[in-house]
């Protein structure tokens, strides 16, 4: 199915399976995963480590193709790597001799955009993600969270439809990943793109998605799809606040079987 509500999906994934194979082994990764969505939606996906989640993302970008099934990207099926895509990786993987702005300029020059255009982006990104002032620092000038910010500008800049996202908060202490959350937030609400967000943290799923799809051990199948009933303007604490903030977050913790409380 790539429609939904009679629009076309941002992306679709029909069917997928995926299996490694290698001369000792064959593992499968994900199972008969279906999952469908929509232009703006912002999708989280969770689930036991090693599961197949960064697969299920590599798959969308097209760095890996499945097994069996298909994924279409923006009505189109996905048969290579695709560039009208943005990723960020747990890690901000910037280039130590390059300023931060630079850093974000470097996704326009890989794609020749023009620099004049890319420029006027560039610090509309700044701007928007609190980096105004370090635009010349360089990265070991930055704080971690700085730094995922740069990355979340260039993943960015040329102003993709789609951003996938793996553990991108991953490292950061607990604070700073907050204040990145609610930034992000912001940032989607700004730019309409349709995000796909893997994390481990259960609170962050719920605060950000509309959607949290929770996969089993693996192989990953779609373990259970939970609606997230927030306001689409999320204030952090009073968000936390919420009984459905709440009952979402005690529902995936039950699902993913986590019996500590913390996440
Ligand atoms: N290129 C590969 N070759 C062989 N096996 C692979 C390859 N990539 C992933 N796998 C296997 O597929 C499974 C899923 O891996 P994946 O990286 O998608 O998990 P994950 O859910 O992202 O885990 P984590 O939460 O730890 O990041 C794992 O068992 C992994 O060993
Ligand atoms: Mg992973």
């Amino acid at each position: 199915m790539s429609t939904t509500l009679g629009t076309t999906s941002a992306v679709a994934i029909n069917d997928v399976s995926v299996r490694f194979r290698s001369k000792r082994a064959e593992t499968t990764a994900i199972e008969q995963v279906s999952l469908d969505v929509a232009p703006g939606e912002f999708v989280s996906i969770v689930g036991p480590s090693g599961c197949g989640k960064s697969t299920l993302l590599k798959l969308v970008s097209g760095l890996l193709r499945p097994s069996s099934g298909s994924v279409t990207l923006l009505g189109e099926q996905v048969r290579g790597p695709r560039h009208d895509i943005g990723f960020v990786f747990q890690r901000a993987a910037l280039l130590e001799w390059r300023s931060a702005r630079r850093n974000i300029l470097l996704q326009a020059e890989m794609r020749g955009m023009s620099s004049a255009e890319a420029g006027r982006r560039a610090d509309e990104l700044i701007e928007m993600t609190g980096l105004t002032g370090f635009e010349n620092a360089l990265p070991h000038e930055l704080s971690g969270g700085m730094q995922q910010r740069v990355a979340l500008c260039r993943a960015l800049l040329h102003q993709p439809r789609v951003l996938l996202m793996d553990e991108p908060f991953g490292a950061l202490d607990a604070l700073t990943r907050e204040q990145m959350n609610v930034e992000l937030h912001r940032v989607w609400r700004e730019t309409g793109t349709t995000v796909l967000l893997v994390t481990h943290s259960i609170a962050e799923s719920v605060y950000l998605a509309n959607r949290v799809i929770v996969l089993t051990q693996r192989p990953a199948l779609v373990k259970e799809v939970i609606d997230v009933e927030l306001p689409g303007e999320r204030d952090y604490s009073a968000t936390m606040a919420r009984p459905e903030f709440a009952a979402a977050t005690a529902r995936i913790r039950d699902l993913l079987g986590a019996v500590t409380g913390h996440d």
